[in-house]
Order: structure tokens, then C-alpha cells, then sequence
């Protein structure tokens, strides 16, 4: 059995990659700053300069960058500096917020089971891109979100939360998502907060939370 972050720290240090909006980044400073989540976002990575998510943490003076993966002979180099640049920041764990590349062993090995993940269905269904619509064309009458820690495969990793929420018949992709989004904004900062406690034990593929 695995405990996750053995030692509960003061203030965790967290990296968050995001490639667009920034909802779910902009939950987690709130409930840092307004709920005494015990951590700290030390810097912000996108992998698109446009990404609205950098302007927002520059405006809350948070460091914010844009590593460009096409300026890297290949996706291990990428992930060599993305290694490098948490590591500069001290990070401790590692928030995928909308972050829409597929981390491989390079990044992975060097956090492993440092890293989570936020994906919009209850997985194991509707994996990877558009899962909402994907939800929607499905027919199912409940979906909504999972936070996981990443592992190699694509939206496979330990379960930490889930959240559901219901879909009605005349559902779209942008009504459920505006659903699921509001569970979203709740579910990350809440695993991100067992974490911080040390509350989370990994035994195989199951997460056990600890009181
Ligand atoms: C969220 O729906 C998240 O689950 C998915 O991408 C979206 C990101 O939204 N992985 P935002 O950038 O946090 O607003």
C-alpha cells in the first residue's frame, strides 16, 4: 500500500498544465484563497500561447508560461523541460486542468503518482476527447466528472472522486458540460485538499481515503 504524500505539508506546491480556458485553475486559486486549501499554485504551464488560462494567472500574479512543444525535436525533450520547470518550482503535484496532450513516460516516471487529472464522464466511460458529447450520443441518463491520478494509458489512472450529475432528454454538449463543469469546479479542489492532507492511500488501483 502506497501513502500519498506520507508526510502532510504545510503548503503542497502544486503545477497546473492547462491548454485553454482556465475554469478549473481559477476554482483551485479560489479555494486556496477563500477556503484555506493548504497550497499553493507556484506556476502555470500551457502548451498554447493564447490559452486564456496564462492572462489569468498573470493577473493574479502567479507565474505563467508557454512551453511551445514544437520547439523540441520530440515529446521526450518536451517533457525533459517540463520536468525541469516543475522541478525549478519546487512542485509537488502536478494538476492536469484541461491540459490536452498526452503526458508519456518521460514526465510521468519523473511524478508518478504525483500528477492528477480532471476528465468531464465517469470514467472508465467516454474516455478522451468530447466526452460530453460523447455522453450525450451515448443516451446515458448520468454522467459527470472524475479526478484520477495519470497513469501511462489515456484516462485510465486510479479513481480518487467522482461526481454525477443527471442528463436530461433534450441535453446538448454545452448544457451537459455547463453541468458537469459546475461539479468539476468542486471535485478538483477537493482532491487536491486530500492530497495536501495526506489523506490517500493507492493499494493496487484502488484509492483508499483516509478520515
Ligand atoms: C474541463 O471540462 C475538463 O474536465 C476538461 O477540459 C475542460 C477544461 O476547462 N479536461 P477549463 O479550462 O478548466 O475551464
Amino acid at each position: 500500500m502506497l501513502r500519498i504524500m506520507p508526510q502532510p505539508v504545510s503548503r503542497l506546491k502544486l503545477a497546473v498544465l492547462a491548454s485553454g480556458r482556465g475554469s478549473n485553475f481559477e476554482a483551485l486559486q479560489r479555494e486556496i484563497e477563500e477556503n484555506a486549501l493548504p497550497a499553493v499554485i507556484q506556476v502555470v504551464i500551457s502548451d498554447r500561447e493564447q490559452a486564456p488560462v496564462l492572462e489569468k494567472a498573470r493577473r493574479l500574479g502567479i507565474p505563467a508560461l508557454y512551453i511551445n512543444p514544437g520547439q523540441f525535436a520530440d515529446r521526450q525533450q518536451y517533457e525533459q523541460e517540463l520536468v525541469r520547470v516543475c522541478e525549478a518550482y519546487e512542485v509537488e503535484l502536478v494538476v492536469l486542468a484541461g491540459y490536452m496532450r498526452i503526458l508519456g513516460e518521460t514526465f510521468i516516471r519523473s511524478y508518478l503518482w504525483r500528477i492528477i487529472n480532471i476528465h468531464p464522464a465517469l470514467l472508465p466511460s467516454f474516455p478522451g476527447l468530447n466526452a460530453q458529447r460523447q455522453a450525450v450520443e451515448y443516451g446515458v441518463r448520468f454522467s459527470g466528472c472524475t479526478v484520477h491520478f495519470v497513469d501511462q494509458g489515456v484516462d485510465t489512472g486510479p479513481i480518487i472522486l467522482q461526481a454525477v450529475v443527471p442528463v436530461y432528454p433534450d441535453d446538448d454538449e454545452e448544457s451537459l458540460s455547463q453541468r458537469i463543469l459546475k461539479e468539476e469546479h468542486r471535485l478538483l479542489p477537493q482532491a487536491v485538499r486530500l492530497i495536501a492532507e495526506g489523506r490517500l492511500e493507492l493499494n493496487g488501483r484502488k484509492v483508499n481515503i483516509l478520515p
